[in-house]
C-alpha cells in the first residue's frame, strides 16, 4: 500500500503514554521517524522500544516542555538524528481538579506553563525546521474544556482555550510557508489522564458512559496529515459517539 508519509519526521510531545503514544505508533506505522518527548526517561524508553519492535524508527527525548532551552535542544537532537522535521504534535498536558480558592499559585501556573506555554515553546523551536522541510503540520491536542468552563478546571480550561487561539493565530502567520496548524478538540479518552484512571473509566464505560480510545485521536491525526494540500482543517471536534456502523463490515 502507498505510504504518503513515509520518510517524514514527527515530534510528539507526551509521546510516552496515552494519546501521544497512540499517535506516535500510528506515525511510525506510516513510515515516519518519531521523536517522543516527555519528562520520564523510563516511560519514553519503553514506548520507543515497543515501536521499534514492530520496525518503527524512534528517538526518546527527555525534556520538559516548560523549559525553553531543553525544548530547543530536543528539537535539534531530533533533526540531527533524522535530518528534518515535518510534524509537531503538541500533546503534552496536565490537568487536575481544584477550585480557584483551593488551588495553589504554583499548580495553576504549572498547568498553563505546560499546556499553553509549552506548546508555544515547541512550535517556536520547530518552525525553522518545518520551513526548511518545505512545509509541515503543527497539531494541538485540546479538550472540550477549551469550549466551556467546568467548576474545578479553571486552569485547564483556560490553558486549552488559549491553545485554540494560539493555534488559530499561528496558522495565519505560517500558512504562506505551507505549514498547516490544526487543533483537535477531544472528549474524554480512556487513559489515566485527569482525575480518573483508565481502570476507573473502564468501569464507567461498563455503566454506560462513552469514551474515546487513544487510537481514535491517532486516526484523526492521520486524517489531517493526508488531506489534500489545498484543504485545511482548522479545528476538529472529536467526541465519543453512540455506536455507529463499522468501517470494516
Ligand atoms: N484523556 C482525556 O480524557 C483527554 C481529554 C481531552 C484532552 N486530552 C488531552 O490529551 C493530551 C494527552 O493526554 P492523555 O490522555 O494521553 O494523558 P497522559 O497519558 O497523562 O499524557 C500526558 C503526557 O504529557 C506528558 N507531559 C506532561 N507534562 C509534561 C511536561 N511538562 N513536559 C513534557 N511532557 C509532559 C506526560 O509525560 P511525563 O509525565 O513523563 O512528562 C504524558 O506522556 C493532553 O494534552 C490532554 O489535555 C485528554
Amino acid at each position: 500500500m502507498e505510504q504518503p508519509l513515509a520518510g517524514k519526521v514527527a515530534l510528539i510531545t507526551g509521546g510516552g503514554s496515552g494519546v501521544g503514544f497512540a499517535v506516535a505508533r500510528l506515525c511510525a506505522a506510516e513510515g515516519m521517524a518519531v521523536g517522543l518527548l516527555g519528562r520520564t526517561a523510563e516511560r519514553l524508553a519503553a514506548a520507543a522500544e515497543t515501536i521499534a519492535q514492530v520496525g518503527g524508527r524512534t528517538l526518546p527525548l527527555v525534556a520538559d516542555v516548560r523549559d525553553w532551552p531543553a525544548v530547543q535542544a530536543a528539537v535539534e537532537r531530533l533533526v540531527e538524528r533524522f535530518g528534518r522535521l515535518d510534524l509537531l504534535v503538541n500533546n503534552a498536558g496536565v490537568s487536575g481538579r481544584a477550585t480557584v480558592d483551593e488551588t495553589s499559585i504554583e499548580r495553576w501556573q504549572e498547568t498553563v506553563a505546560t499546556n499553553l506555554i509549552g506548546a508555544f515553546h515547541c512550535a517556536k523551536a520547530a518552525l525553522p525546521h518545518l520551513r526548511a522541510a518545505g512545509g509541515g503540520w503543527i497539531i494541538g491536542i485540546a479538550s472540550g474544556a477549551a469550549k466551556r468552563g467546568y467548576a474545578g478546571l479553571s486552569a485547564y480550561a483556560a490553558s486549552k482555550a488559549g491553545l485554540v487561539l494560539f493555534n488559530e493565530s499561528l496558522a495565519l502567520e505560517v500558512e504562506a510557508d505551507r505549514i498547516k496548524v490544526s487543533t483537535i478538540i477531544l472528549g474524554t479518552v480512556l487513559t489515566d489522564f485527569g482525575t480518573r484512571t483508565r481502570e476507573q473509566k473502564l468501569a464507567s464505560r461498563a455503566a454506560g458512559e462513552r469514551f474515546l480510545e487513544p487510537e481514535d485521536v491517532a486516526h484523526a491525526v492521520r486524517y489531517l496529515l493526508t488531506q489534500e494540500p489545498r484543504a485545511w482543517t482548522q479545528e476538529l471536534n472529536l467526541w465519543p459517539g453512540p455506536a455507529g456502523p463499522s468501517p470494516t463490515r
